[in-house]
This record gives C-alpha cells, structure tokens and sequence, in this order.
C-alpha cells in the first residue's frame, strides 16, 4: 500500500496534510526517513512512526456502541446528528453502523469497517437474533404472545419469523427476533394492537451489550468478541 494512503486510513490527516509531514520528515519507514508517499509499504511487516508515535495498522475495527436517541444510524445525513459523529476525532474514516436502529431507539450498534464481515451478518438467510427491551402502551395478552412468537402479518409479503417474548412486568417485554427488517418491532406490536413506548437493542448475534456503556459512548469489541461474531451463523 502506499505509504499516504496508510497515513490517511491511520487518520493522521488529510492526503495534502500526511504528505506535508512526509516532506518536513516527520515520517519514518523501517527507521529511516520517508520521502514521497508514494512510496509503497508493508504494512504488516514495516514499522512506521508518524511525528515519533509508532503506529499499528490494523486492517478493520470493531466497536460496540450504545446508540443515544436523537442520531440516525448512518454515516451521513442532512438533518441530524449521526452515530460517526459520536465516534471521537482519532477515530478511522471508513467506519460505518452494521443495519440500522431507527433514531429513536437506543441500544447496541455495532461499528466497523469490515464490509465483509457487516455482509454477512446482514444478509437475510442468515437470521442473526436480536433481543430488544421493549416497554409497551399495554400488557400483552396470552394470544398477543402466541401470535408475536408464531409470526405477525406486518404488510409484508410474507408473516415474521417465529419470535420469542419475555414477559418482565406488565408493559415490559424482551422480544427475540431473527430478522431485520425495517420498523420490525414497531410493526410486530402494532399488528397485536399494541405499541412502543420505549425500544432498546440489548444484544446482536453473540454480542450483549455491556452495562458499563452509557449512551452515546462505545468501545472496541474484544479480541473474544470479534471470534464469536466471525463464527456467527
Ligand atoms: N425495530 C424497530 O422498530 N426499530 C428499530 O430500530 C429496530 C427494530
């Protein structure tokens, strides 16, 4: 890769910026100074210092986030804050949200620039289960949670998957569900009669999302975590 390019995912700057530090020196490859960033490098193999700081590339990162209300799951929008906005200033460029939360939903987003990875967890044949913590307008009742567990017509073409509902007090509910699609859960208790008072994602796939996290703040997945979420059917 070139020498600027690892400069600028490194987010040492812009390509103007990293190549400025490169003429006045500040930039090192194997111990000696760099002169154009063109000059093509390893990145796995080379050690490359940036005004003194030895930097360690890595190919893709991982973050969980507990997405705050008010910022859209995206990484660019007109009217509102979104979730790469919280990221702090040394943060990679090429992160982006794995699917999306609706802006009025908190909970556990996953971050990372592993397109691959984010295919695969997406990807409709794949089933990943979510759990949301729900808080309702109204208890269900028995045949609300048989019909949510059994699937609900929510104007698609087909019903939902089977879903599983934990009861924990009279307007709270755990709902497990399998897919991802838009509204899902909002839909599922509108179709039983029923609706959202307050939504929140608990866990993806393996991943729970941690109580030391407030919303808004995140941190990066562990090494154990990332292995999990590679094996994740
Ligand atoms: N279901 C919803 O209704 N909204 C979300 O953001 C996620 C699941």
């Amino acid at each position: 890769m070139r020498l600027d390019k690892f400069l600028c995912d490194m987010n040492m700057g812009t390509r103007s910026q990293v190549k400025a530090a490169i003429r006045q020196g500040l930039v090192t490859v194997g111990g000696v100074t760099a002169k154009s960033g063109e000059q093509k490098i390893d990145e796995a193999v080379d050690e490359i210092t940036f005004r003194g700081k030895k930097l360690q590339y890595r190919k893709y990162v991982y973050y969980m986030m507990n997405k705050p209300k008010g910022v859209v799951s995206a990484t660019v929008d007109n009217t509102a804050d979104t979730v790469i906005s919280l990221l702090k200033e040394n943060c990679r460029k090429d992160i982006f949200p794995v699917g999306r939360l609706d802006k009025d939903v908190t909970g556990l987003l996953l971050l990372t620039n592993d397109g691959a990875m984010a295919h695969r967890l997406l990807a409709p044949g794949r089933h990943v289960d979510k759990v949301y913590h729900v808080t309702l307008e109204h208890p269900l009742s028995k045949s609300d949670i048989c019909r949510l567990e059994e699937g609900v017509d929510i104007g698609d073409d087909i019903i939902t998957l089977p879903a599983r509902v934990t009861v924990l007090d009279r307007n709270e509910i755990l709902l497990t569900i399998h897919e991802g699609k838009f509204h899902q859960v909002k839909r599922m208790l509108f179709a039983v009669g029923n609706g959202v008072v307050n939504l929140k994602r608990i866990s993806f796939g393996c991943l729970q999302l941690s109580a030391e996290l407030k919303e808004g703040e995140y941190r990066e997945l562990t090494a154990a975590e990332i292995a999990m979420l590679s094996q994740e059917e």
